[in-house]
């Protein structure tokens, strides 16, 4: 991701920035489409994951469908040119004003995540006279195996609808007129890194599709939902995720009838290998017990670790052999284990804790790693900073 002249590039800018390598991007964005194509499977990118002008640009240009969350996303999406046929939309949390965006639009697919929003969506969609398109955001109560803050498709979390009241929502379609009932949707969770949760995935769907045909519903539609882990400790050398396997374990396992389309979200396994936040050691802190080093990124940049406890390669490129001065002359670096913490007016604003680094310096240049998925766009404005901006690879 970095060589000697892009380490030179970056040292003539100010920190922090978010650094996009789109070769990457590319090479992710190839080996998911091979992966999908060889089954004729639907990909909607993931929006939420990452915004950033220029690698939507880039994820459209390879023909992928959105997946949005929001009325701004839907409209994003279709100003960077997805197909409003390609568009979906869910969310637990649609406001009036995003479905009549979203109908006006004419959105491929709302997935519908209550009973209550069937009706609000019916009734919005009569007053327009048009008929909106649904999946039911079905909750399968299958446990993704990862983070407990990025588990989406248990019993006890706010998405989706429990198989309990699916008889609710048959009597509820069956009353609204103006929606047109496409399939089913699910998304159970982020950063999966294990085949088996979607294998346990699969049959769960297969069970749930038997009841809506059972019940009088043809299902056109299984959008399987996003989730595919990457591999945030070996970024270099796993930088794309197993498309192959993760699409094969749909294919052997879901099963799809005549006539009936797959449809998959991914959000995290396409963008996030493909940035970096690169920011410089203000100060170095040598503690009684600790040795810290103050960067000039924290939270406000890349909120993952404060939040999830996640894991995120930190590297010091000033030092790495090629760069190191010190190297240069035969002197062998020194090795120290440091925290690594941001200047936010927050303890928990520290990217890791006891970090091994080649010994640091004020003006070092630090590359926190994989931060392509849900870094720049959860950037925020805490303490008054400034923007994080982004540069591109060239
Ligand atoms: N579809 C739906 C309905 C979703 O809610 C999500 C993510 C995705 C697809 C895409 O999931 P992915 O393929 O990216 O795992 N901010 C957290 C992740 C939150 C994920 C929210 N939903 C993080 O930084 O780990």
């Amino acid at each position: 991701m970095f060589n000697t002249s892009t380490i030179k590039r970056f040292q003539e800018l100010e920190t922090p920035f978010y650094y996009y390598d789109l070769g990457v991007l590319r090479q992710t964005l190839a080996a998911c489409k091979e992966a999908s194509s060889k089954y004729g499977f639907h990909v909607h990118y993931a929006m939420k994951a990452n915004f950033n002008p220029k690698v939507l640009d880039m994820i459209q240009s390879f023909g992928f469908g959105a997946d949005c969350v929001s009325g701004n996303e839907v409209k994003a999406a279709i100003e960077h040119g997805f197909g409003k046929e390609n568009v979906v939309f869910a969310g637990v949390g649609k406001s009036d004003k995003e479905i009549n965006l979203a109908l006006d639009a004419d959105i491929f697919c709302f997935n519908a995540e209550s009973v209550q929003e069937l009706f609000i969506i019916n009734d919005l969609a009569k007053a327009k006279n048009k008929t909106a398109k649904i999946a039911i955001r079905i909750n399968p109560n299958v446990d993704a195996h990862t983070h407990h803050y990025i588990t989406t498709g248990l019993e006890e979390n706010k998405f989706g609808i429990n198989t309990f009241q699916l008889t609710d929502v048959a009597d509820a379609l069956r009353k609204c007129p103006n929606l047109q009932f496409l399939g089913i949707h699910f998304h159970i969770g982020s950063q999966i890194t294990d085949m088996e949760v979607y294998k346990s995935l699969c049959l769960r769907i297969n069970e749930i599709q038997d009841w809506f045909e059972d019940h009088g519903f043809g299902v056109k539609v299984l959008n399987t939902g996003g989730g595919l882990g990457v591999d945030y400790h070996h970024p270099d050398t796993n930088g794309v995720s197993d498309f192959e396997s993760y699409f094969k374990v749909f294919n052997d396992f879901l099963k799809v009838k005549p006539g009936q389309e797959v449809h998959f979200e991914l959000g995290r396994a396409l963008v996030a290998q493909s940035a970096a936040l690169i920011s410089r050691v203000l100060y170095v802190k040598n503690g009684m017990k600790k040795n810290f080093l103050v960067l000039d990124a924290g939270m406000t940049e890349l909120i993952r670790p404060m939040l999830y406890q996640a894991f995120h390669l930190i590297q010091n490129l000033s030092r790495e052999p090629s760069h190191d001065m010190t190297q240069d002359f035969g002197l062998k670096t020194l090795d120290l284990k440091y925290d690594v913490v941001g200047p936010i007016c927050e303890s928990t604003d520290c990217f890791q804790k006891d970090v091994d680094l080649p010994q640091s310096f004020r003006g070092d240049l630090i590359a926190v790693r994989t931060a392509g998925a849900y870094g720049e766009v959860m950037a925020s404005g805490y303490n008054l900073r400034d923007r994080v901006g982004s540069i591109y690879s060239e």
